[in-house]
């Protein structure tokens, strides 16, 4: 069969202003744990087996222009104006006449669909594949039909139209199957009906709806797939709406996560995105927040209270503390925390020991090397065996080039408490700056280098001059 399948195109509509989330941007660009709800329906979209998305954008169509510029889907896409937005069948109609001699599945869906999952959007396209219907549409059941269309289906069981629940009747508005608009669609043999929609109805729009209603009126066959999980399908349209799918995109994953041998020790009080991969026998606490493409080892501690974000992996045995991590890795058996700061580009070789007050920013730290206390080391490559002493500020910035410059400790050095690294400037192997000392000049291996005043003491001071009543 692979060789006679039917090529498959996606459409997304996009082209809503969202009225309810009284917001300046498209509602597609509200994020859903860190990541815009287009892009995640993106995300589901491209791992199917679709030539091209695309995608009909009216209200604010700049910013998802620009988005899409910025954070490319990965898969053959373009843009369709509908403006003004007249339904979600008009905004069908703003594509179908762009898609030349196109034969084959349009699989068309809403674009405020955030949890949708590839898995599901596959068991809609095989389930058309395999009835050849000219409409199979997914359906859904909920406790709380909400504003959703209603399915209605015949004594035998086909489903012949959806009703808008706007339009619907006291009897109708209690089914519980409802549309989560999504679709496939033979095309070309839907259009016909496409182009014979109307807008008599409560809102006067031209619903995408009605193709079902029209498909079965011309007896042409029709087929449903039900979503078990109503969650997965659930449509954003109000910031209630928009904190009720964080909450279930970060249920499903710390579910997940506990299946896979995580222990999460309060599964509501931790905030989990989806992409994030941790291994067994590590032990989330309350109050993290990891969202982002971030991939921690087992045997972890991570939390309480700690922040990821960006690019983050952890190797296995860490533990971090209190601490905000992006865009960094971390090697195994490191201790990060509490309140540790690794801002950005950071490389951190195994047990190495990060403490409290210690911003790390586009630094590469040795294999057992300790940073432990006050301290702010950014641009530099420290090596192994170090020791980073309490307070020592690498001053990276130049203000006269207006350029950032590295600073190297090599391994077994040791800088003194509140010393300050003029970059570019290196401490050679084994070198000892003692306490507050500004270098600026290179110190050579073995070497102890001391750049500070001399302390003078003046005997006998206190009874001379010294407060005599205190
Ligand atoms: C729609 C369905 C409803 C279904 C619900 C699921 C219709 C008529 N109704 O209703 O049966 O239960 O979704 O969430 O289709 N859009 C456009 N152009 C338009 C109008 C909408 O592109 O002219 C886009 C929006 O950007 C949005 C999506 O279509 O992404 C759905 O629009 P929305 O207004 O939220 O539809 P619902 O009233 O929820
Ligand atoms: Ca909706």
């Amino acid at each position: 069969m692979e060789g006679t399948k039917k090529p498959a195109r996606a459409v997304l509509l996009a082209a809503g202003q969202g009225k309810r989330m009284k917001s300046m941007k498209p509602k597609v660009l509200h994020e859903v744990l860190g990541k815009s709800i287009l892009a995640r329906i993106l995300d589901a979209v491209k791992a199917l087996d679709v030539e091209h998305v695309h995608i009909v954008v009216g209200h604010e169509s700049d910013q998802i222009r620009a988005f899409l510029e910025k954070n490319p889907p990965g898969i053959p896409f373009s843009l369709h104006l509908q403006q003004p937005q007249r339904g979600t069948g008009d905004a069908l109609r703003k594509v179908t006449p762009e898609l030349g001699g196109f034969k084959g599945t349009l699989l068309v869906s809403v674009a405020d669909t955030p949890l949708l999952q590839r898995a599901t959007l596959a068991a809609l396209l095989a389930g058309h594949r395999e009835s050849q219907a000219t409409v199979t549409l997914l359906t859904t059941i909920v406790d709380d039909a909400k504003n959703y269309g209603r399915i209605i289906r015949d004594a035998a069981g086909k489903v012949v139209a959806i009703v808008e629940h706007k339009d619907a009747t006291e009897e109708q508005r209690k089914i519980q199957e409802v549309n989560p608009a999504i679709y496939c669609f033979d095309w070309p043999r839907v259009e016909p009906g496409l182009d014979g929609l109307t807008n008599n109805n409560t809102q006067n729009e031209y619903y995408l709806t009605d193709l079902i209603g029209w498909a079965a009126k011309e007896k042409l066959p029709t087929a449903a797939v039900v979503a078990n999980d109503w969650r997965e399908v659930a449509g954003i349209n109000s910031r209630i709406e928009l904190a009720e799918a964080n909450r279930l995109l970060r249920d499903i994953t710390v579910n997940r996560l506990a299946d896979e041998g995580v222990t999460i020790v309060d599964m509501a009080g931790t905030w989990i995105s989806p992409e994030v991969q941790i291994g067994p026998d590590s032990t989330v606490l309350p109050g993290c927040h990891l969202v982002g493409d971030i991939k921690i080892g087992s045997g972890c501690v991570i939390g309480p209270h700690t922040v990821m974000g960006g690019r983050v992996v952890v190797a296995d045995n860490c533990s971090i503390t209190q601490s905000l991590v992006t865009n960094s890795e971390i090697g195994k058996g490191c201790r990060i925390g509490p309140f540790s700061h690794l801002r950005d580009s950071n490389v951190l070789s195994d047990e190495v020991r990060i403490g409290n007050f210690v911003e790390l920013k586009n630094s590469n730290i040795g294999h057992n090397t300790n940073v432990s206390h006050l301290s702010y080391v950014g641009d530099s490559d420290v090596g192994s065996k170090a020791n980073v002493g309490a307070g020592t500020i690498t001053a990276n910035y130049n203000h006269l080039t207006k350029k950032k410059n590295r600073t190297r400790i090599a391994d077994g050095a040791s800088t003194g408490s509140n010393s300050v690294l003029v970059a570019p400037v290196s401490l050679g192997e084994g070198a000892v700056l003692a306490a507050g000392t500004v270098a600026t000049k290179d110190v050579p291996a073995g070497a102890l280098a001391v750049g500070r005043a001399r302390q003078e003491n003046k005997l006998g001071w206190t009874d001379r001059f010294g407060n005599k009543d205190s």
